[in-house]
């Protein structure tokens, strides 16, 4: 018997149970699945980094941690882990936030709250005819699972889209930087700029007065990454000054967003609480049950976090 524990909250196992259940019985692994164990005899963690389950020491037979968000940043620097730490990546997360991106980006595109302001029968007023999506240039930072997926749905759309990661890459219908040096020329095009890069030592902050002043005028940033990517005030600032024209954000320093926080009631803020995208238990479960499948044969782990870079 392979003994799962689920460590997140009451409200995920209810959802996680029965999917979980099923995917394993798919595989054909003899699964015990509970949220109670004694630590020495618990063989994977399915895990929310908002459990309770903080300090892994106990947990000397645990031969994987199955997280069941995308973002690591709250579990990749802890000291008593370490065990392989796998990250989610699933489908409905995925198209899920291509659906959020690419809505919120044709919003703006489309200047859609213009129309919204103009419906008081000034016809000549309401009149603003926007550019083709080709003439709106649009730049993903991070071009890893989810905001691959992004960039190419919005490539598809027409947009010229340009993506930015530490790596160099090669993806069909986009113009691919990475490093410092592509960072300027990714921000100095983007009309529409997304952030979707995990939060490390090295993107905290990344968006800061500087960089917020590299971006053309009246560029809109989508953020459904993690909150201290911008730095909040410099936002604020660049706002005000008439410098970026609005910031749809889903992601906070911290969440939820304090009822005083300036975002709420910034007229050119949306504020999304953390919905862009959720991991979806039907399809996460399949992943959890590949992964404890792979565990059991020895075969290597997917989306397995790389604890040097921190994602
Ligand atoms: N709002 C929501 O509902 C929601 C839901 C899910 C996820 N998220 C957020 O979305 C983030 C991205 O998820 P993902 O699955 O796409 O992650 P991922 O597959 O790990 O991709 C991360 C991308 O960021 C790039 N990157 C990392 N550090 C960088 C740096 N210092 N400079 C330049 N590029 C850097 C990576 O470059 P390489 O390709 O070279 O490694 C990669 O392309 C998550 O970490 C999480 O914070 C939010």
């Amino acid at each position: 018997m392979i003994n799962v524990l689920f460590a997140a909250t009451e409200q995920r196992w209810t959802e996680y149970r029965a999917p979980l259940t099923e995917a394993f019985a798919a595989r054909d692994l003899a699964v015990d699945l509970r949220t109670d164990f004694p630590p020495e005899a618990v063989d994977y963690i399915v895990y929310a980094p908002n459990s309770p389950v903080q300090d892994f020491t106990p947990y000397t037979r645990c031969k994987a941690v199955l997280n069941l968000w995308a973002g690591v940043e709250a579990i990749v620097g802890n000291q008593t882990l370490t065990r392989p730490l796998c990250r989610m990546v699933d489908h409905g997360l995925t198209r899920g936030m291509v659906e959020w991106v690419t809505g919120h980006a044709l919003r703006h595109h489309l200047h859609i709250d213009h129309f919204l302001a103009h419906q008081d029968g000034d016809w000549d007023a309401a009149k603003l005819v926007p550019p083709l999506a080709e003439e709106r240039p649009v730049t993903v930072l991070g071009l890893g699972e989810l905001g691959a997926a992004c960039a190419q749905a919005l490539a598809q759309l027409g947009f010229p889209v340009t993506g930015w990661s530490r790596s160099p890459k090669d993806i069909e219908g986009l113009t691919c930087l990475s490093g410092p040096e592509g960072l300027a020329q990714a921000l100095s095009t983007a009309q529409i700029l997304v952030l979707l890069l995990p939060l490390t030592a090295e993107t905290t902050d990344l968006m800061d007065a500087t960089r917020l002043a590299q971006l053309p005028r009246g560029a809109v940033i989508l953020n459904p990454g993690r909150g201290p990517l911008i730095v909040d005030e410099a936002l604020l600032a660049a706002l005000d000054a008439g410098h970026l024209r609005h910031a749809t954000l889903d992601v906070f320093r911290t969440e939820p967003l304090p009822a005083a926080h300036p975002f709420w009631a910034h007229p050119q803020v949306t504020v999304c609480p953390h919905i862009a995208s959720e991991t979806r238990p039907l399809t996460a479960s399949r992943i959890i049950a590949e992964n404890v499948a792979r565990g059991e044969t020895g075969a290597p782990f997917l989306f397995l976090v790389d604890r040097s870079q921190g994602y």
